[in-house]
């Protein structure tokens, strides 16, 4: 089925936005999408917020109802929208492309596109899902431009916002085809891991250590060697040191 796209002029943030249209019974089907060109309250991951110049980039949200998803198999989500919209960036012809964990979309070590994933969960399955995406296109100046792209800065080639958002979506309505194939998407999205195998330092507990990126696990925890022995950490609990 073709997606249904909403493109509103400014909203509090697109992801509270689908949020209200479900509570209202308003009809929302799988991979519709609500794109904004500005949000006035825009969500990043652990309370962040999610800033973003006007019209410039983009910023949607996408709702999807899972099918038969296990809340013990949640992390799949993140690691299929990231391996997509890596592949769409990819498809540009962006190059150094890799997903920081848990799914940040990086190029070399700057930041192009941050994922905001919320869930509603009942009897231990995810029915419904809301797929926030934030994706650097036409801005050039940063803030934090040491750790910030965009595709303007990577190509020097403006882009048309709303074609962005169309071909991008043509990419994520493969959502499900590849939910259900694991170990096809555990391989892709390992072999795009920011880090994977190489000594990086990490802050833990305060203090910065030296530590080997194993793999992600089901969970979605990332499994760092420290020492010689295997951790797992959730997402609050380690922070890369970039250089
Ligand atoms: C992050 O990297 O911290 C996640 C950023 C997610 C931002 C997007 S923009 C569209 C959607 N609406 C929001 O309020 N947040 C997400």
């Amino acid at each position: 089925m073709k997606n249904r796209l909403y493109w509103l002029n400014s909203v509090d943030s697109t992801n509270e936005e689908l949020k209200r249209r479900l509570k209202s019974g308003s009809q929302v089907y799988d991979l519709d999408a609500v794109f904004a060109k500005y949000q006035t309250n825009g969500k990043g991951q652990r309370g962040n917020s999610w800033e973003s110049e006007h019209a410039s980039n983009l910023t949607f949200s996408m709702y999807l109802q899972p099918n038969n998803l296990s809340t013990s198999k949640a992390f799949s989500l993140n690691k299929v929208v990231s391996v997509l919209i890596v592949d769409y960036l990819k498809s540009l012809g962006l190059k150094k492309l890799s997903i920081k964990w848990p799914n940040d979309i990086l190029v070399g070590e700057k930041k192009i596109c941050g994922i905001l994933i919320e869930n509603s969960i009942a009897q231990s399955f995810v029915l419904e899902s809301i797929i926030g995406i934030g994706l650097n296109v036409n801005q050039q100046l940063f803030a934090t431009a040491a750790y910030a792209t965009s595709i303007y800065n990577e190509l020097k080639e403006e882009m048309t916002v709303e074609l962005v958002g169309e071909d991008l979506l043509v990419f994520l309505n493969s959502i499900h085809h590849f939910l259900y194939r694991p170990e096809l998407l555990n391989e892709r999205y390992h072999e795009l891991l920011f880090g994977l195998h190489q000594e990086r330092s990490f802050v833990k507990n305060g203090c910065i250590e030296k530590g080997i990126i194993q793999r992600v696990n089901q969970n979605g925890e990332l499994m760092v060697e420290f020492d010689g022995e295997l951790l797992s950490f959730q997402q609050k609990e380690l922070g890369f040191m970039l250089d």
